[in-house]
């Protein structure tokens, strides 16, 4: 069966990247997360998507300008006005203390392109062992580099490269560098090369598939999973296509 990862949590209609983005994931039906790292002046790992707090809080400026307990006074429910209740920038911590009490898969991509953060990937990787989680994650970066770095030191941790453009036999590739699966751009995952990727032993979990069309062709090609920004829905057109 093909699982459902949420983007960002249920970023479709919560604050993405928050704890109650996760937790509404869950109860949407969600396999699995999806979630981006960053990391603070102080070092801490915290759960946002961009290099700057600007676009998903009501504060300015860099995540790696910021000393954790003043990027906690943010608030990233910000363009949520309907929501109440401020919703904090999660510690990598906090979300993984709480995953650990459900049966989610998470896939941590360390947002390390742009910053190239020392020593994420050992911080990342401690983390995931003190609760226990290596099973169940997955950790992706268009930072190859990083991920190769990650299954070094981790080989228990599924690795997975993130790719923006098609490939030519991606599932080689993804071999190449010990990877158990790849995440391509939607658009750079055409049946045939789902298909040939998974008979090579390959996973495929193509990002942000939100279009029904393209949900029903991924299930119907009985693809790994499917990252999306709206578990609900693929939830529920997942009930409605007969996967073999
Ligand atoms: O992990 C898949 C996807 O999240 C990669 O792109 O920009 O949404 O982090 P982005
Ligand atoms: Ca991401």
């Amino acid at each position: 069966m093909t699982l459902i990862l949420a983007h960002r949590g249920y970023a479709a209609e919560y604050p993405e990247n928050t704890l109650l983005a996760f937790k509404e994931a869950e109860k949407a039906g969600a396999d699995g997360l999806e979630l981006d790292v960053q990391m603070t002046k102080d070092g801490e790992l915290v759960v946002i998507h961009d290099e700057k707090v600007d676009r998903t809080t009501d504060g300015s400026g860099m995540v790696k300008d910021f000393n954790f307990k003043d990027l906690r006074q943010l608030d990233a429910r910000f363009k949520f006005s309907s929501l109440t209740g401020k919703q904090q920038i999660p510690a990598l911590e906090e979300v993984l203390e709480w995953l650990a009490g459900t049966r989610l898969k998470c896939n941590i991509e360390l947002k390390n392109t742009i910053m190239p953060y020392e020593g994420m990937e050992e911080k990342v990787i401690n983390m995931v062992r003190k609760y226990d989680l290596t099973e169940r994650i997955i950790i992706s970066s268009f930072n190859h580099y990083s991920i190769v770095h990650s299954y070094m030191i981790a080989p228990e941790i599924e690795i997975a490269p993130l790719l923006s453009e098609g490939l030519y036999m991606p599932w080689v590739y993804a071999q190449s560098i010990r990877a158990t699966g790849f995440h391509p751009h939607w658009r750079a995952a055409p049946d045939e090369i789902i298909k040939a990727s998974i008979e090579s032993g390959i996973e495929v979990r193509p990002y942000t598939v939100n279009k029904d069309t393209e949900l029903e062709r991924l299930y119907r090609v009985n693809c790994s999973a499917v990252i999306t920004d709206d578990p609900a829905k693929a939830f529920r057109i997942r009930g409605n296509i007969k996967q073999a």
